[in-house]
């Protein structure tokens, strides 16, 4: 049944001449299917690169209004509507208005979850893995971070020089994570190197051997010596982590750790989603002009070479 669905997405894939981008937090047998998986940085970069006429994304809303704000020609797919990301709808273009108006001429360096709207209110665009480095190279000493509060943080941490004001925002399924939980974990699996994501809480960031990225995870993982690793960030990621690494140990930080909006995408969902072409992601062509270009920005600060 499953391997007659995959050869049916195989196929409607050819014949619409389409590509699979997966995030690294999808379902394994999304994984498995997708011509790419990566982290958000990976993902919007593959998306200009592809050569296609659709893009069938697997992840969240935000992640496919990128992918279509930087390919207009495209078709970009969404195989869920519903998958979306909590804490890019804690910050919207009014709220960013009357908040950056406090502070004139202060560039908004905005994580790439958030939507067109507020990408198109920004300066320029980070994501988890390049947030230090775009904040230390905006040409300002002051900046306004939105909307994740942990990510501003970590940034602040490795770019100390800089004033950083940011927005109250967090992700459910990082911030939920405490200092005991770490310390629990580690008393289960002492040997264990700590890895977690920049979108957890300093008091957690305090405690890890490594931060990064989802896919500077996979990297940190697939170079080290060690074989026991405890890994705070979504569990999808435990996946790819333990296909390309089978010798070696991952363990969730905590068996909560999930995201909802990134395990409603079933391979029905793309199948679906490929035969009847939905849901097409459009962003208007006025806020897509300037969302790029803040999009465009954080490709010209930021080289993965320098990472
Ligand atoms: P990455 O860019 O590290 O893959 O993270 C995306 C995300 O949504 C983290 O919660
Ligand atoms: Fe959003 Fe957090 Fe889910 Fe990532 S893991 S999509 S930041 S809610």
């Amino acid at each position: 049944m499953v391997t007659e669905m995959v050869g049916e997405i195989l196929r409607l894939k050819r014949e619409k001449k389409a590509i699979i981008l997966a995030h690294n937090y999808q379902r394994g047998e999304i994984q498995d299917i997708a011509d790419f998986v990566g982290d958000s940085l990976e993902l919007s970069k593959k998306a200009t690169e592809v050569k296609c006429d659709v893009i069938v994304f697997c992840g969240v809303h935000f992640m496919a209004e990128t992918a279509a704000i930087l390919n207009p020609e495209k078709i970009v797919l969404l195989p869920e509507i519903d998958a979306g990301c909590p804490m890019a709808d804690m910050i919207d273009g009014e709220k960013l208005k009357k908040w950056a108006s406090q502070y004139p001429d202060t560039p908004v360096v905005s994580y790439v979850n958030t939507t067109a709207e507020v990408k198109a209110l920004s300066y320029v665009c980070c994501t988890s893995a390049n947030a230090p480095e775009i904040v230390k190279a905006v040409p300002s000493q002051r900046v306004l971070f939105v909307p994740d509060k942990n990510l501003a943080l970590w940034a602040k941490r490795k770019v100390p020089q800089k004033e950083i004001i940011f927005w109250d925002g967090f992700c459910p399924t990082h911030h939920m994570i405490r200092r005991e939980d770490v310390m629990r974990a580690k008393e289960s699996y002492p040997h264990a190197l700590v890895v977690v994501h920049p979108e957890c809480r300093p008091e957690v960031i305090e405690l890890a051997d490594h931060v990064a990225s989802t896919s500077g995870m996979v990297r940190f993982a697939n170079k080290s010596n060690a074989k026991d690793y405890i890994i705070g960030t979504e569990e999808g990621i435990i996946y790819r982590l333990k296909k390309e690494n089978p010798q070696k140990n991952f363990y969730p930080l905590k068996k909560t750790m999930v995201c909802p909006n990134m395990k409603v995408t079933t391979l029905e969902s793309v199948y679906n989603a490929l035969k009847e072409m939905k849901h097409v992601i459009k962003v208007s062509e006025e806020i897509r002009i300037k969302a790029k270009e803040a999009l465009d920005r954080m490709f010209e600060l930021y080289h993965p070479s320098n990472r």
